[in-house]
């Protein structure tokens, strides 16, 4: 059980739309032979079909609500890789998701550095404190200077940056990487979409005509320089603050040419930690504990329309799972079996029979499990910190057309908040009975109309509102009518009773907290 614990690596990718991550993610389960496409991957549309639209529902439906869970194999190395959705399907669940991993990987396109959704996703990996890697992409087009990418990195993100390789020209003159660590050249000779491995030419920075062939002298210069800089810059790499989220590895490729995929995964391998311990109020449950534990992090509902069903996908914090095993779900105070314990092998669903700490499971849930439950092997008294709540974006204020529909809607909207799709506010003390919903991508209010509609039988109407902030008011004994606020701001309350405050800007936040000292305003929550 201790060495399969010690061989697996469960990390997230996190980048914004386009910047190459789904290429990527493929490229690496091609090393892993967790699918085999010969040749090369051409358009998106083949792409995504081939890896991440595993779920035949998804493609009836056209549209993509889930994140993906791929475990495969490479070098002795079981990995799982957590699919963060971007696009129009980004969501809460994406920002969950972060929840399970232990690591994550941060696509960047080399072009335009830091985009909108890498900087959301990146928080919440920084709130957890988990090793972030860089793998800067599309070096093979025209790119930003190196240097310029990671001042803003450590600028913007107040992380060390450490390059683990670094790049020779970009875009047309683009000639390969020089390795670091093994001071060699890693030569680009032309397009590689297809699965060949690279061989690496081996070549110090001393041969110098060597190098002048293999990239030209006014590169093979540029290179001395820079190297000589990086090196004497006297930045040290250290493995402790990479493990503890403070530095960051970065490395510079291009997935969609196979280049530099390979060495990033192998050092990648190298320099992520087993299954990270996980905590239960004081107690720190270590994954070598042979005792099963784990948490839902996600609910996935209606996998199957005909049945209605939901998976629970936990995340394995410790031990062993093993199929028909009795295990106790602690919210519920309940033991039972974990029905059709599913993994996902890539585009594959199967059913296991066991599974390890770090590895992903999905448990056909009849509507008994929520998110950040609890589930462990009977004797056990634990309870794994909850998954944070994360302010929504988007606001629409929504109400039923059919009048007498009340209770289907009441009990349709409430259950679908339940799984997490969406959160939902009413303003208090008015009387009104429109719901104002809150969600983290736009297409959420999609899914929820088309729920409603086939699951409860309720048409909606949605009011579209101008807020684009919400935040938990922390303290417990403010009066918030007597709060100095713009006029804008909207004052309203969760199902569970919490204060929140919708903003239409960040200058309306900023007001709030300069005219009302000692107002503490908190962007998730952990009720
Ligand atoms: P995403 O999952 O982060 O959204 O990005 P995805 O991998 O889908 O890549 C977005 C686009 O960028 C794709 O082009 C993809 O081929 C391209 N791309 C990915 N990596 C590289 C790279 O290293 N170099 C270059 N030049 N392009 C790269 P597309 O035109 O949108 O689709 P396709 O038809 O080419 O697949």
């Amino acid at each position: 059980m201790k060495q399969e614990i010690q061989r697996r690596r469960t990390f997230a990718i996190i980048s914004h739309p386009d910047a190459g991550k789904t290429t990527l993610t493929e490229k690496l389960l091609l090393y892993g032979g967790a699918i085999q496409l010969a040749g090369s991957v051409k358009g998106k549309a083949t792409a995504r079909h081939a890896v991440s639209d595993w779920m035949e529902l998804e493609k009836q439906r056209g549209i993509s609500i889930t994140s993906s869970v791929m475990q495969f194999e490479y070098e002795g190395y079981c990995i799982n890789i957590l699919d963060t959705p971007g696009h129009q399907d980004f969501s809460e669940d994406t920002y969950r998701t972060l929840m399970a991993a232990d690591s994550a990987v941060m696509v960047i396109d080399a072009a335009k550095g830091i985009e909108p959704q890498t900087r959301k996703l990146f928080k919440i990996c920084a709130m957890r404190h988990i090793p972030i890697f860089t793998f800067v992409n599309k070096l093979d087009r025209e790119a930003r200077s190196p240097y310029d990418l990671m001042e803003e990195l450590e600028n913007e993100f107040g992380i060390g940056t450490y390059p683990m390789n670094w790049p020779i020209g970009c875009g047309h003159d683009f000639k390969g990487v020089y390795d670091r660590e093994n001071r060699q050249i890693l030569a680009f000779q032309e397009f590689h979409r297809g699965q060949d491995r690279i061989q690496a030419v081996a070549c110090s920075l001393e041969e110098t005509e060597k190098l002048d062939g293999l990239i030209g002298h006014r590169l093979r210069q540029t290179l001395t320089d820079d190297i000589e800089l990086l090196d004497g810059a006297g930045y040290e790499f250290d493995l402790e603050q990479v493990r503890q989220g403070k530095l960051s590895p970065v490395f510079f490729g291009s997935a969609l040419n196979n280049f530099g995929v390979e060495p990033f995964l192998e050092s990648f391998l190298h320099l992520t930690m087993p299954p990270l311990p996980r905590t239960s109020g004081e107690e720190v449950v270590d994954p070598m504990d042979p005792r099963f534990s784990a948490f839902v992090f996600k609910i996935q509902a209606n996998m199957n329309k005909a049945h209605r069903d939901r998976i629970a996908f936990m995340r394995i914090c410790s031990g062993r799972f093993e199929r028909d095993r009795e295990y106790l779900h602690v919210q519920g105070n309940k033991t039972l079996r974990l029905a059709q314990p599913q993994q996902l092998m890539a585009q594959d669903r199967a059913i296991i029979d066991e599974a390890f700490a770090g590895d992903i499971i999905g448990v056909f849930d009849p509507g008994i499990f929520s998110i950040g439950d609890t589930i462990c092997e009977k004797g056990m008294s634990l309870c794994f910190e909850g998954i944070p709540t994360f302010a929504p974006e988007h606001f629409a204020a929504v109400e039923r057309v059919d009048t007498m529909k009340r209770k289907q809607f009441e009990k349709g909207i409430m259950q679908i908040a339940q799984e997490g799709a969406i959160q939902i506010f009413h303003e208090p003390n008015t009387g009104v009975e429109e719901v104002i919903v809150g969600v983290v991508g736009v297409l959420q209010f999609e899914v929820l109309e088309y729920r409603l509609k086939t699951e409860y039988g309720v048409d909606i109407r949605r009011r579209p509102m101008p807020y684009e902030l919400l935040r938990w008011v922390e303290n417990d004994d403010v009066d918030i009518r007597s709060l100095n606020l713009t006029s804008d701001t909207k004052w309203v309350q969760d199902f569970k009773g919490n204060n929140l405050l919708l903003f239409t800007s960040p200058w309306c936040v900023n007001w709030a907290l300069d005219k009302n000292p000692g107002l503490l305003l908190r962007e998730f929550n952990r009720d």
